[in-house]
């Protein structure tokens, strides 16, 4: 690794003795990367604005990468930002966009962080990745695993549906099913093994994958030509997006490329809301809660351990706020995403734009604000929310009659 990509501990300052170091050996924080990016003009900046790379690799000085060679890169960024006119009415924000993260990859947002993760994997020399998962960020790891030429192996809890592993399995991972709960068992097995095995550990415990989705901020700033977001709001479950973004827009701040930046939002669902409840407690650290079940299956995580901390500074820092969803609230952003702005969006994702209508309606996002909504994952990730009547499946008689009396019945 180069002269200007270094790992410290955020709380105690202490810094490894080797680059595979990704926790403090004083008080067990996941390290922080930090990257010499100080020397970079605004001359540099529009280089990279007007770059033909339209992946997050044209921000290439801000990723702890020594060599463009180590890339790792399956197109990943540049994802639309869309005014979302429709939606917007209907929510009362007319200055509302959409980040659709849906089309990534390999359908999820985790592709911003493996892209990064995975590079960083290539140089240390590791031959082997692994996650403990049970979707979007196992396909993204077997995704990238398989464009580097790594191995991938993938722990997920007995009773996973094998939908949410098919994907992984495509790009050749190794699935290994654990008789065990995923927050505790599977965690401790996983760990251990990591150790054991000499895996590169793909978990948010991985402070080079975590650099990733600084790309978030730096995308907004180009996209945005000069303005500025006066809320992003993010499906939060690790808290790795809010935590990266806010480190992306610092970034652009320290060196003068912005003259402010969006307040952060944390979405998440009420049956899994730890980041929620600390920032209301005005907590500095998460507690654990059981994670009960939600249509928000991808961010169902009961505890952030990692980053969760880092997420409520960026929130505090950033004058953000936290909102817990119900699944009804959650579904019927899906369904308004879907059907007033053509975006196919996983209840998770969704829940993004529920937040947003519940801070306008609440008058905590004002009628003027730009607000952007991060979609993070795809629908067709988890379709079986979206319910067809019977009714409609149900076939017709081949004739003009039939056909205008069942459209009828489908818009009734
Ligand atoms: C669809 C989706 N959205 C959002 C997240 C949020 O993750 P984080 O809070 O780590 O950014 C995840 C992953 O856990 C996810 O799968
Ligand atoms: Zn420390």
């Amino acid at each position: 690794m180069g002269s200007g990509i270094s790992l410290r501990c955020p709380s105690c300052g202490e810094s490894p003795a080797s680059k595979t170091v990704f926790r403090c050996v004083r008080c067990q924080r996941v390290l922080e990367v930090n990257v010499a990016f100080a020397r970079l003009t605004r001359a540099d900046f529009e280089t990279m604005r007007e770059s033909r790379d339209h992946t997050i690799w044209r921000w290439f000085d801000f990723f702890p990468v020594n060599d463009r060679s180590s890339i790792v890169s399956l197109g990943e960024g540049s994802t639309p930002l869309i005014h979302a006119a429709r939606l917007g009415e209907r929510l009362h924000i007319p200055n509302l966009y959409l980040k659709n993260d849906t089309v990534l990859p390999t359908g999820s947002l985790k592709d911003r962080s493996n892209s990064v993760g995975l590079s960083v994997g290539m140089e240390l020399g590791f031959t082997t990745a692994a996650v403990m998962s049970t979707g979007n960020a196992a396909a993204s790891v077997a995704a990238y695993s398989a464009a580097a030429g790594l191995k991938s192996v993938v722990l997920v809890p007995k009773g996973t549906a094998p939908s949410k592993i098919i994907q992984a399995r495509a790009y050749g991972a190794s699935v290994i099913v654990v008789d065990g709960d995923f927050d505790y068992e599977v965690a401790r097995l996983y760990k251990a093994a990591v150790q054991e095995f000499g895996w590169y550990d793909c978990l948010s415990s991985n402070p080079y994958r975590d650099e990733g989705k600084k790309s978030y901020a730096y995308e907004f700033v180009d996209q945005l030509d000069g303005r500025i977001a006066d809320w992003v709001i993010h499906p939060t479950a690790g808290g790795t997006g809010i935590y990266a973004m806010w480190k992306g827009f610092k970034e652009f701040l320290s060196l003068g490329w912005i003259a402010r930046a969006p307040k952060l939002v944390a979405a998440q669902s009420e049956a899994a809301a730890p980041i929620v409840t600390a920032f209301e407690k005005g907590l500095t650290d998460v507690e654990p809660v059981f994670a009960r079940a939600t249509v928000a299956e991808s961010i169902q995580v009961g505890n952030p351990v990692a980053l969760g901390w880092r997420a409520l500074v960026a929130l505090r820092e950033s004058k953000g706020t936290a909102v817990a969803l119900s699944d009804e609230e959650i579904l019927e952003a899906q369904f308004l995403t879907g059907s007033l702005a053509g975006i196919f969006a996983e209840p998770a994702a969704a829940t993004s734009v529920a937040a947003a209508k519940r801070l306008r309606a609440a008058g905590v996002i004002g009628p003027d604000d730009l607000v952007v909504c991060n979609l993070t994952g795809h629908g067709l990730k988890q379709p079986e929310t979206i319910g067809i009547p019977e009714s409609q499946l149900r076939p017709i008689a081949p004739t003009l009659e039939a056909l205008r009396e069942q459209i009828r019945r489908s818009e009734g």
